[in-house]
């Protein structure tokens, strides 16, 4: 059991996920309670390294390399920085986690649950994770307007693959009571609402502020 609480944000490429964690970061930056916001694939200089490799057009390597490159980032990122800062009291909220792997590698690697398995003992298991759900139609006319021309080489996989993804997502958040499926198709500040208070909620903070 964490003294700090570990809290994904996830979802598919252009819901919001980043906005939403951003959000979070301003309303808890006043409160005085210790946290750190992260990042995967990255949150460390060495899994930052990685991650650009990973998202690099300019390198094509076999799926099974792809998630192997993903875990090899994620449980130096556990290991340095997420478990040292929960074991303090720091609540960690992560822009992605390993269920990010088990929706997207998957499609392309079929031993992803096998890698996923073995390297399970050395993850944290999250508090919460908060799924912000969009249909892929809408994340791909997201990405294509907001990146202009500048997508990476996962945001280019295509309308088959990102509903793909979203099933994933959601199939894992049917058998999970710790993830909270958010339709982020709403206007942004309920989804910045809604986010808030089961973050509160989480960490068990309480203020009459709202
Ligand atoms: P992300 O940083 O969320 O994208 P953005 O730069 O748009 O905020 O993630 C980068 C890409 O990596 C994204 O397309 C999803 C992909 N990804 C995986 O495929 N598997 C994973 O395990 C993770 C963490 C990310």
């Amino acid at each position: 059991m964490n003294a700090g609480k570990l809290i994904v944000f996830s979802g598919m490429d252009a819901c919001g996920k980043t906005t939403n964690r951003n959000h979070v970061d301003m309303r808890l930056n006043s409160t005085g309670i210790g946290y750190a916001c992260t990042r995967e694939p990255g949150g460390t200089p060495y899994a930052e390294a990685m991650r650009k490799l990973i998202l690099s057009k300019e390198f094509d390597a076999p799926p099974l390399s792809e998630v192997l490159m993903f875990y090899a980032g994620r449980v130096e990122h556990t290991k340095t920085l997420i478990k040292p800062y929960l074991e303090r009291g720091y609540h960690v909220l992560t822009d992605r986690y390993y269920d990010s792997s088990l929706a997207y590698q998957s499609i392309q690697c079929p031993e992803t649950k096998a890698i996923h398995d073995a390297c399970f003992p050395h993850l944290v298991v999250p508090d919460m994770t908060l799924l912000f759900d969009v249909p892929a139609e809408v994340a791909l006319e997201r990405m294509q307007r907001t990146r202009s021309g500048e997508m990476d080489k996962i945001e280019n996989r295509g309308l088959e693959y990102f509903t793909q993804v979203r099933n994933n997502f959601l199939t894992m958040a049917s058998n999970d009571p710790n993830t909270i499926v958010i339709d982020a198709t709403r206007p942004l500040s309920e989804v910045m609402d809604v986010t808030w208070n089961h973050v509160k909620h989480c960490i068990g903070y309480e203020t009459d502020e709202d």
